[in-house]
């Protein structure tokens, strides 16, 4: 046992080891693009890290409490673009702070209590184009020494304690300025002289932001001549008299964009007052936005009088109710209609106006038919409205409507086919429930028409020629509908100049392998989040100019080599992430293609395998080839063992006697023969054995020792084995008793082939053929074997007379005798001459 104090000796110094360590090893930063992009905020630095390479761009200080930015803090970033020192507690930043960052484009100071900018602070940000100087205590712009920014574009000083609006003079060398954001200060009032670096040396094209200030007047006249491109004032008057004579101070402006209201939490207007906008008769205005009035007037017209000549009209988030007449000489061009409530929807009849943006707005919930004559751009989206009919000229009122926005609305029924709209070029139903789609060519006029959306539209497409007529179509999108038995046929004849195509989420199993027959400019196909199992489903070779495939989310188990061949070759992505692959051999060769494909597919490696068990979720690229070898040798190993082993079974079965011979010779080998003859038999006729040949043999001179089995076998010993290791093995001759019984009876034969095999096997030349009867050569030809030996060898027949006996029990002696060993008392009676019996059949 180690005790404390020795433990903590040695721990402690460790700790301290590791403690060095920790600034070089430890890296306090984000690092979001290596050299280039790193975000260091809210890591408590009071100083700035000095393990951020050189080479960094993008450097994000945010939320450290750095306090105080000294000479040259930043000489080690020469590359600098972008400077985020937001709520770091600066109060103080030297004259050459920021010396060196030649290339800093972007600089922000959000949130510091800086108490003076030294008059050269900015001095050496030659490139600056935007600065954020918001909320940094500022009292007046002339304490902001920016007159070295001659880049500059952006200023942005909201939230700041600047009471006065007066432009310094510095700003008319400015050129480039654009964007002045003045906002959330504390100006109440604008003097003619405030803008005399205006009016001296106008900057063209400067965007002014002066909402949230408590402005309460505006000196007349103190715009006249001056151009500006846009000027927001929001939620700047608390009271409609003081909004009045503000916007009549406005008097002679020249400006692009014109931004009036509030916010929608900085509500200080209780109405809105007819007059209020009398003022802008007096201002040129192109654009007009109004935000934010609860109580709007009820009557639109209010708006006409002064802004007729506006060229864009937008009105967000206003009470509208019951917009009625509008005068017919307005020139609006582009009304927009955002978010506001109303009670039905709006029946004008404008003949200038163009584009009509009509959307997210509450109250209406049916359709009336329009009369815009000049309308080419419709967007009435997102306002759960229904069509009874859709559509035609009838319902728009115009001939020229080129882009038409129906989606995110209720119920459309399609009930024409676009009679008079076939200028459309753009047409957009996602999201709407569309009725009828699918009954008849519906599109069948629109041959401009070049981008068609009806995803998610509920539509089952049943009717093959819905898409006729569409020749010009680029982009169709229809994911999130259905087809008919999950089979998309071929509705695509027309649309020979299509590139993209999305059918995604459209529970497709299968495809027409003349779907694609005539879009041979498809670009994109989106067959993601379908029911696809496989990636032959799709006819590749109809698409020459295919790039884009998603096969994401669908259940593709694999590919065959066939149809890779047919892969577009001008395919540069495949997205096959999300399917159910099956990581086996059987589909190694697929496998190892998405290996040698990694370029092609996206993100390869997040493809997973689903099968086998043991191998889901495992990525597709770490499957290996070298174990599809080994099953293959086992395999192969294992069945050719097999097969060898049930030959070995079958042949043992078979041979199993010839085997236990073989066995038996080795062991029995020359051995002392206990019988001189084994007699095999037919059972029927042991009589004549007994009888005849047992009493002739063992009881003649000399007598010979006969093996009989139902005598001579061990009782309880199979009588396979008794046969052979009582009968063959032991005994020097074999004596077979032919007769029409035994040729009968299989077992005799068996016996008799054992016996053949044992005199070949022991090469004794033993065995003796006795024939007792004459037997049918018919018969005996059944038994081939015994039929040739007994026809090419000699045999003995017995004969039931004297004579014949007495030759037979001769000639059988004398066969027995045959390699007898001789014992002296035995009587010489062997007669060399022997007669034979030659086969006369
Ligand atoms: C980052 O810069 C270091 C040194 O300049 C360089 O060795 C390394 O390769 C760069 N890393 C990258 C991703 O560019
Ligand atoms: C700023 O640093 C430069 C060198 O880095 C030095 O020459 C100069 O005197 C310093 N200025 C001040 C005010 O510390
Ligand atoms: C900053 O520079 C100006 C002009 O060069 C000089 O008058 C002023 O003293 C400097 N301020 C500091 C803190 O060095
Ligand atoms: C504007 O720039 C000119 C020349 O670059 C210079 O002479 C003049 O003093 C500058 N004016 C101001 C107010 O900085
Ligand atoms: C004026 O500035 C706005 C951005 O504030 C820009 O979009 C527009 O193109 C500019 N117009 C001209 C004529 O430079
Ligand atoms: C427009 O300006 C003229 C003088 O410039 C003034 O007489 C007239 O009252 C102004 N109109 C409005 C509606 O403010
Ligand atoms: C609109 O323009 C016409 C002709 O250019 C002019 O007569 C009319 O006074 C203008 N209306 C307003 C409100 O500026
Ligand atoms: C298909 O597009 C090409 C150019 O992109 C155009 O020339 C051709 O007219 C279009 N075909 C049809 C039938 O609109
Ligand atoms: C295909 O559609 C799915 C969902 O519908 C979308 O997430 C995916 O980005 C689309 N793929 C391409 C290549 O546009
Ligand atoms: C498939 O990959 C493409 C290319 O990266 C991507 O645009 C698309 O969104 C992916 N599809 C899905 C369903 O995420
Ligand atoms: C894997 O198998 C493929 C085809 O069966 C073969 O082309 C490839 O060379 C093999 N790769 C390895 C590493 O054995």
């Amino acid at each position: 046992m180690m005790s404390p104090t020795r433990l903590a000796g040695m721990l402690i110094p460790a700790m301290a080891f590791l403690s060095c360590l920790r600034p070089e090893s430890w890296e306090p930063c984000v690092q979001v693009v290596p050299n280039i992009t790193y975000k260091c905020t809210e890591l408590n630095l009071n100083k700035i890290p000095n393990n951020i390479p050189p080479s960094t761009k993008k450097l994000d200080l945010s939320f450290n409490p750095l306090r105080h930015l000294g000479n040259h803090s930043f000489s080690n970033f020469p590359e600098l673009q972008e400077l985020d020192l937001s709520r770091c507690e600066i109060e103080t930043i030297e004259n050459d702070t920021y010396q060196g960052l030649n290339h800093l484009s972007i600089l922000i100071l959000t949130g510091n209590p800086i108490q003076k900018f030294s008059t050269e602070v900015f001095s050496g940000l030659s490139s600056l184009q935007t600065l954020v100087a918001v909320e940094t205590n500022l009292q007046s712009l002339e304490d902001l020494s920016i007159e070295y920014l001659k880049n500059l574009k952006v200023l942005n000083v909201a939230h700041n304690l600047i009471r006065s609006f007066k432009l310094p003079e510095y700003f008319s060398n400015m050129t480039n300025l654009e964007y002045l954001d003045l906002s959330n200060n504390e100006i109440k009032v604008i003097y003619h002289s405030d803008l005399q670096v205006l009016h001296q040396m106008p900057l063209l094209n400067l965007s002014l932001d002066l909402s949230l200030n408590p402005l309460s007047f505006i000196q007349p006249g103190a715009f006249n001549e001056i151009k500006l491109h846009e000027l927001t004032l929001r939620s700047n008057f608390d009271s409609t008299d003081v909004m009045k004579t503000c916007i009549q101070g406005l008097a002679g402006l020249k400006i692009h964009h014109l931004v009036l209201g509030e916010f929608k939490n900085e509500r200080n207007l209780e109405s809105f007052d007819k007059y209020l906008l009398e003022g802008l008769c007096n201002v040129t205005i192109e654009k007009f936005r109004i935000a934010f009035f609860d109580e709007f007037s009820e009557d639109i017209t209010d708006l006409s009088n002064c802004l007729a000549n506006v060229s864009t009209i937008s009105l967000v988030h206003l009470f509208l109710k019951r917009p009625r007449y509008l005068p017919k000489n307005l020139r609006w061009q582009r009304l927009e209609m955002v978010n506001c409530e109303f009670e039905e929807f709006p029946k004008w009849e404008l003949d200038s106006l163009k584009e009509f943006v009509f959307t997210a707005n509450k109250g209406v919930s049916t359709f009336t038919e329009m009369k815009l004559e000049s309308l080419e751009f419709l967007d009435l989206s997102r306002n759960d409205l229904s069509f009874k009919g859709c559509c035609s000229y009838t319902d728009l009122g115009t001939t020229r409507l080129k882009h038409l926005d129906l989606s995110f609305n209720d119920i459309i029924t399609m009930s024409s086919n676009f009679l008079g709209l076939e200028q459309l070029e753009y047409l957009d139903f996602q999201h709407s429930t569309l009725k009828q789609s699918s009954d008849f060519s519906v599109f069948l006029s629109l041959r401009n028409l070049r981008y068609l959306d009806i995803s998610y539209t509920h539509t089952q497409v049943v009717f093959k020629g819905i898409f006729d007529g569409l020749v010009s179509l680029q982009v169709l999108k229809m994911a999130g509908n259905s087809f008919q038995n999950n089979f998309l046929p071929n509705i695509f004849k027309d649309l020979t100049n299509l590139t993209i195509l999305d059918l995604s989420k459209c529970q497709l199993e299968g495809v027409s392998q003349t779907a694609f027959g005539s879009l041979p400019k498809l670009q994109l196909i989106n067959m993601s989040h379908n029911n696809l199992l496989s990636l032959d489903t799709l006819p590749y070779e109809p698409l020459p100019s295919l790039q884009i495939l998603d096969c994401s989310f669908n259940r593709i188990v694999a590919s065959t080599e066939q149809v890779r061949q047919h892969f577009p070759s001008n395919l540069v992505s495949l997205n096959l992430t999300r399917n159910d692959f099956a990581c086996v051999c059987e589909h190694q060769n697929f496998l190892q293609w998405v290996k040698d494909h990694r370029k092609l597919l996206v993100k390869v490696e997040e493809m997973v395998c689903t099968k086998p068990l043991d191998m889901q979720d495992m990525p597709l690229l770490s499957f290996r080839n070298a174990t599809c070898q080994r099953s293959k040798t086992i395999i192969t190993v294992s069945v050719f063992t097999v097969l060898m082993v049930s030959l070995v079974a079958v042949l043992v079965y078979k041979f199993y006697f010839h085997l236990m011979l073989l066995a038996g010779c080795k062991k029995y080998s020359r051995g002392e023969s206990t019988y001189d003859a084994f007699v095999i038999y037919s059972s029927q006729d042991e009589d004549w054995v007994r009888n005849e040949l047992v009493k002739n043999l063992e009881e003649g001179v000399p007598p010979f020792q006969l093996c009989l089995h139902y005598r001579d076998f061990i009782p309880g010993v199979a009588i396979a084995a008794n046969i052979i290791q009582e009968g063959f093995h032991k005994s020097r001759k074999v004596i077979v008793v032919v007769s029409r019984h035994f040729i009968q009876s299989r077992w005799c034969i068996f016996e008799y082939e054992i016996a053949q095999t044992w005199q070949f096997l022991s090469s004794r030349a033993g065995i003796i053929f006795i024939v007792l009867q004459k037997v049918e050569k018919s018969l005996l030809r059944q038994q081939v074997e015994l039929y040739r030996l007994l026809s090419r060898n000699t045999y003995l027949e017995w004969e039931d007379s004297v004579l014949g006996r007495h030759i037979f029990w001769r000639r059988l002696r004398k066969a027995l005798l045959d390699g007898k060993p001789w014992s002296p008392e035995e009587t010489a009676d062997a007669e060399n001459n022997h007669e034979m019996v030659t086969s006369a059949w």
